[in-house]
């Protein structure tokens, strides 16, 4: 497939862009093995699509989430379990969307700017393997639409 995204952003909902967009991605990965490459072409793919502040991967290494490929400002390089929004994410194996990120106890602040976020957890045989973390700098800028889609995208990649 040609290295570039087809996205209708004027006038679209964020549910359109993402219905255009995920099957790109799928095309985008499926035919690749390697993983820091296909999660890569991920954050890249979400931040050009949404223009999301930060956008990335955490993978579970040795106890700990480390940070993977992502797009946005430099972030801090390992989390623990249960720890900030990432860590909680993996230790609950699930979904977590914080409206207002000062709200958020122990919320790890990267950067002062974020202000809302949604972290996916990636799961392969019922184990946490990975988390995908999307941070806004604007308050309340994530719902059940970025749920829906951003699990499915996560769900090609081939861990
Ligand atoms: N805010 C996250 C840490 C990761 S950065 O936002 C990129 C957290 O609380 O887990």
């Amino acid at each position: 497939m040609a290295e570039e995204l087809i996205l209708s952003t004027k006038n679209s909902s964020k549910e359109e862009v993402y219905i255009s967009l995920t099957p790109q991605i799928k095309a985008l990965i499926e035919g690749e093995e390697d993983l820091v490459a296909n999660l890569a072409n991920v954050a890249a793919a979400l931040k050009e699509a949404f223009d999301f502040f930060w956008v990335g991967f955490y993978i579970v290494k040795n106890n700990q989430l480390v940070l993977g490929p992502f797009q946005g400002p430099i972030a801090c390089t390992r989390i623990g379990y249960g720890k900030g929004v990432c860590g909680t994410s993996w230790k609950e194996n699930k979904t977590i969307i914080v409206d207002d990120v000062n709200e958020f106890p122990g919320h790890i602040a990267c950067s002062s700017l974020s202000q809302s976020e949604i972290v996916v957890p990636i799961a392969r045989n019922n184990e946490v393997v990975a988390v995908l973390d999307v941070d806004s700098d604007k308050l309340s800028q994530f719902d059940e639409v970025d749920q829906k889609y951003l699990s499915q995208i996560v769900e090609y990649i081939n861990f």
